[in-house]
């Protein structure tokens, strides 16, 4: 059974983890995005075990959350326009891809042996519980493949209910969407998933032209495979009504349509930031109520409604594209 500890008692909250950390353990911990599935990232059984935990396809690289950047130079080549984003943008929702150095104590299985890692300093007891371990954490968004992401401890302790794993509580995941993963090269920036970092963010502070990936033939940052961030219930975009029986999630002061089992509303002002933050705790939600299908109303496309419309699209994306692809995968069964 997952065993929920409070962040508010920090001292014995980092204590119990580290002692799971070191013998190998992986525990699930707050960040401002999403909470994530953490494990020691030098050691290959531990970070086996987040794999086998999540049913993740073993082509897909996984995160090294560190405490700052001297721990980031360790285990990847920090350009200067790598150290201006993480003056910049850490701790906080930004994920850049650089250049794994040769040497590195990260496991081959981290980087999924593409030769770069993808590198993270989260806010909050996570980054206090990196430096009391000493060493970069591993760590994927704490859900089963290809599910939502939690944003609350309640949400992980649900996902792996039947798992022995140390769950700390740090509260509602502030920002409530995946952080913005960026490859870092010398004359651009190439943006892999979008996130509370904007493209604007990210150019103005390096005065870097910021580009797109073209995730259409490569798989660079898998989390864009098509349908990901799935609920159970199947889910429609850009809704001005809704069938009777159907739920509803709800955006700004547009009223619910009739007929509809249940509602939630992601901001009833309008406010991106809000729906963001409680974009996967709606989903969770109106899933869990059993209603077959979800309609989502409009968001906008523009600041965080990008990040957010990112993530519906692959909500609502055809099912048979995530099983094609883990099945493909080799080794590593859901
Ligand atoms: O906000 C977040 O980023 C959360 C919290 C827990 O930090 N983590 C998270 O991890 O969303 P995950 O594993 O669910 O998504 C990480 C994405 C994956 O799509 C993976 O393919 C990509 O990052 N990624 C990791 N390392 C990479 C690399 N070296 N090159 C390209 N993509 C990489
Ligand atoms: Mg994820």
């Amino acid at each position: 059974m997952a065993r929920i500890i409070s962040a508010s008692n920090q001292g014995l909250a980092i204590s119990r983890v580290v002692a799971d950390l070191r013998r190998g353990r992986q525990v699930a911990l707050p960040t401002e995005t999403v909470y994530g599935l953490a494990a020691d990232a030098t050691s290959g059984e531990a970070v086996a075990g987040i794999f086998r935990m999540k049913g993740r396809p073993s082509f897909n690289p996984l995160i090294c959350h560190v405490d700052g950047l001297l721990m980031a130079e360790e285990i990847g080549q920090m350009t200067p326009v790598a150290k201006r984003l993480a003056d910049a943008f850490w701790p906080g929702p930004l994920t850049m891809v650089v250049e794994k150095l040769p040497g590195s104590s990260i496991h081959d299985l981290v980087s999924a042996n593409l030769g770069t890692v993808g590198i993270r300093c989260p806010k909050g007891i996570t980054r206090s519980v990196i430096s009391a371990f000493g060493k970069p954490l591993a760590a994927p968004s704490a859900n089963r493949s290809g599910r939502i992401s939690p944003t609350s401890a309640a949400h992980v302790a649900e996902e792996f209910a039947e798992e022995d794993l140390l769950v700390i509580d740090e509260g509602r995941s502030p920002v409530g969407l995946e952080s913005t993963i960026v490859k870092v090269l010398d004359d651009q920036l190439v943006v892999l998933r979008e996130g509370a970092v904007s493209r604007e963010a990210l150019s103005r502070d390096t005065g870097l032209p910021v580009t797109s990936s073209d995730a259409s033939n490569k798989v660079e940052a898998p989390g864009m495979m098509q349908s990901h961030y799935a609920p159970d219930a199947s889910v429609q975009l850009n809704c001005n009504s809704a069938p009777s029986g159907s739920a509803w999630l709800g955006f700004g002061n547009r009223p619910v349509p009739p007929g509809v089992a249940a509602s939630r509303n992601l901001s009833p002002d309008s406010n991106l930031t809000e729906a963001a933050a409680n974009l996967y705790a709606c989903l969770k939600e109106l899933d869990g109520l059993g209603a077959p299908l979800i309609c989502i109303a409009p968001i906008p496309e523009e600041g965080l409604g990008i990040a957010i419309n990112d993530r519906l699209r692959r909500a609502a994306a055809p099912r048979q594209v995530v099983e094609k692809s883990v099945n493909q995968s080799q080794g590593i069964s859901r």
